[in-house]
């Protein structure tokens, strides 16, 4: 299987804007597969289809240590979110080797289409609520530089450009700690 490929801030495809899949069919299963198997080796724990410009509502996640714990979001919608909030340091695939402290609700309650096309209902906290919270950002097109300082964002979106400029921005993939790389 081929690796899809990631964009990165400050692409404007990135800004799009994801359309509601309107049936679960093999389609949506395969990119699904390709969205999984991209997010395994770029040592992610979270990819949402707009960072593969693929400009649909699913997003994939792994946030378990031993990477055996897929979940696939397709159309998810938050339902409700907590007024407790969680801080935690963010990074992401789109934004690599950048990681800064960002706040959100702590737990939320979400819905989302089953590969049987049904709606499901579940509650997250911790590290699942913030990565999901971040991947539907995606969706939306919003990263999470866009909860920090204009100043901190432009600072990154300048060292992005210069190292990519370079060629040298794939090689901070592996450096720092890919926990929170969504
Ligand atoms: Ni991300």
């Amino acid at each position: 299987m081929d690796k899809l490929k990631v964009l990165h801030f400050p692409d404007p495809r990135l800004r799009k804007i994801a359309q509601p899949v309107e049936n679960v069919d093999q389609d949506i299963k395969d990119i699904i597969e390709k969205m999984f198997f991209t997010m395994y080796e770029e040592k992610g724990i979270g990819l949402a289809a707009t960072q593969v410009n693929i400009h649909k509502r699913i997003i994939v996640i792994d946030v378990s240590e031993n990477k055996d714990e897929k979940i696939f979001l397709i159309n998810p919608e938050i339902l409700s979110l907590s007024e407790d909030k969680d801080s935690m340091e963010e990074g992401c695939l789109s934004v690599p080797g950048f990681f800064e402290t960002v706040e959100r609700p702590k737990k939320i309650r979400v819905s989302s289409l089953g590969l049987d096309g049904e709606t499901k209902e579940f509650e997250a906290s911790g590290l699942l609520s913030t990565c999901i919270q971040h991947e539907i950002d995606h969706l939306n097109g919003k990263l999470f530089v866009d909860h920090i300082s204009a100043l901190k964002r432009n600072r990154i979106e300048k060292k992005i450009v210069k190292l990519k400029k370079e060629g040298s921005l794939a090689s901070r993939k592996d450096t720092p700690n890919y926990k929170s790389a969504v």
